[in-house]
């Protein structure tokens, strides 16, 4: 029989969460006791002024960093016991990130950078090409497809950055300033972006920005 008034188990928790960086004689403390729990199909912003810790607290998310003190699970995973490989393993499979600079790589198309996470699945180009397809149709760059990096506008380097975290249909999308680099309308754009993919494919995001305005 089913729990009626079972509570789904969060998708990303955070208990306690400490670190500092040491810098000689220095410590910066970047994160002090930050609990946190994201469910499916949230979005969670994190707001905070410059230098306020938010890139850090994405990173121990990611489990691109280890943590000074306390724990992330992911599905219920400590990230912090996983090691490099397994973690490498974890991100291909269930994260996507999306960057503030988009992170294209310069000498590979729109529709070969798109395709890339398919490649590391080892998927046959002919269905990676299809799905890096789809998916630039859908972010609206139909017409871009054979486009580089630097000759696409900001705005449409952010939407096949987008179309690339969103292909492999991750669990769970960390965006660091997404919109970062664009004018407000494309701020718009890009954000509906990501709320419809989150919505369609019922995701997790976790999104960092300085401006409250942006949802
Ligand atoms: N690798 C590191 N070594 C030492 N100190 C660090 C390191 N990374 C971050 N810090 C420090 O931790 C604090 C938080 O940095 P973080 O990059 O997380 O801020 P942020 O909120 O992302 O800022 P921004 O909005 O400017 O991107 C800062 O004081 C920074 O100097
Ligand atoms: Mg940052």
């Amino acid at each position: 029989m089913r729990e009626t008034f079972a509570r789904e188990k969060p998708v990303i928790q955070v208990k306690k969460l400490r670190k500092e960086y040491i810098m000689g004689q220095e410590k910066v403390v970047a994160l002090r006791d930050i609990n946190l729990s994201v469910y499916r199909g949230e979005i969670c912003c994190i707001f905070g002024t410059s230098g306020s810790g938010k890139s850090t607290l994405l990173n121990q998310l990611a489990g691109l960093e280890k943590p000074t003190r306390g724990q992330v699970l992911i599905g219920g995973v400590p990230v912090s016991l996983l090691d490099e490989n397994q973690l490498a393993a974890f991100r291909q499979r269930h994260v996507g990130f999306v960057f503030q600079s988009y992170n294209l790589l310069p000498e590979l198309t729109a529709l070969e950078n798109v395709a890339m996470p398919l490649m590391f699945r080892g998927m046959p180009k002919d269905i990676r090409e299809r799905e890096a397809m789809k998916m630039l149709a859908r972010v609206g760059l139909k017409d871009r497809i054979h486009h580089f990096p630097g000759q696409m506008s900001g705005g449409q380097q952010q939407r096949a950055g987008i179309a690339r975290a969103f292909i492999t249909r991750p669990d769970i999308v960390f965006a660091d300033e997404p919109t970062g680099n664009l004018d407000s309308k494309t701020t718009k754009e890009v954000m509906a972006m990501i709320r419809k993919f989150a919505r369609k494919f019922h995701q997790t995001i976790v999104l960092v920005s300085h401006d409250p305005e942006m949802t």
